[in-house]
């Protein structure tokens, strides 16, 4: 991993991938990239594509292949991702990985971690998720903004995602099992495949991360 990571960050709807991505792409110095953002950043906007996407999420579906590797693809063009990247929320099928080897090359990609969390875990945290409406930033019912359900960090409103309903959080953990959950023999078949234990404090499992990762970088020197 000399030439910057390039990275790949798996795990069930809400392991705390956004939650990791941001402070090990400040960590690797690399982007984040996440799907979800992306797409959520199109609906703000109110573009077509935006309301078609929103469709799809708001129930928990996965939107299209053909359309996100459009999506992945021209991100991955832009400059700062040649340095490396972390990509959070993508690959979630087969398709994808696959794609995104075509995308890189195959050698391409240094490492795939996988945040492991018991579902009842991720059940809990999802329904206590709050979101800034304004730049993303997450919250929980237990750990809120410091003043009256505005962002710490921009003074947007902090709000429920629209994806985190029951009905919608349990089409997205059943999409996971069956298309995205496969890419984890994908990538250990590669031996590409790190499991980091995502239980404990987002500072415990930062320190695994981190942890996880330096030893990949040494290892390929
Ligand atoms: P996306 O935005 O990627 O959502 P997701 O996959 O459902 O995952 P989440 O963002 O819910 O979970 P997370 O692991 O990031 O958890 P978080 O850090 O927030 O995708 C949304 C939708 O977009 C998809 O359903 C699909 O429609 C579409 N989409 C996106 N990518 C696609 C693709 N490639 N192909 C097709 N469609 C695609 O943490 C969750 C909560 O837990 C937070 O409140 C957080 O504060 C808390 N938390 C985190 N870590 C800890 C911890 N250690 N201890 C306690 N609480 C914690
Ligand atoms: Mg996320």
């Amino acid at each position: 991993m000399t030439r910057g990571a390039r990275l790949v960050v798996l795990g069930k709807q809400g392991a705390g991938k956004g939650t990791q991505c941001v402070r090990l792409s400040h960590y690797l110095a690399v982007p984040h990239i996440s799907t979800g953002d992306m797409l959520r950043a199109a609906v703000k906007a109110g573009t077509e594509f935006g309301q078609l996407a929103k469709a799809y999420m708001d129930r928990g579906e996965l939107i299209p292949d053909d359309v996100i590797l459009g999506i992945v693809e021209d991100r991955l063009a832009e400059p700062d991702a040649t340095r490396g990247f972390l990509l959070d929320g993508f690959p979630r099928t087969t398709v994808q990985a696959k794609a995104l080897d075509e995308m890189v090359g195959p050698k391409a990609i240094d490492l795939a971690l996988d945040l492991e969390v018991p579902t009842e875990l991720v059940l809990q945290r999802l329904s206590s998720r709050r979101v800034c409406s304004t730049c993303g930033a997450n919250y929980s019912l237990e750990v809120p903004p410091k003043l009256n359900w505005t962002c710490d960090l921009c003074g947007g409103e902090v709000v429920q995602r629209p994806d985190d309903t029951e009905s919608a959080i349990r089409r997205r953990l059943d999409l996971y099992e069956e298309s995205t959950a496969p890419l984890l023999e994908f990538y250990s078949d590669r031996n590409l495949l790190s499991v980091v234990d995502g239980v404990g404090t987002p500072d415990e499992v930062m320190e695994r991360l981190v942890e996880v990762v330096d030893r990949a970088r040494t290892s390929a020197g």
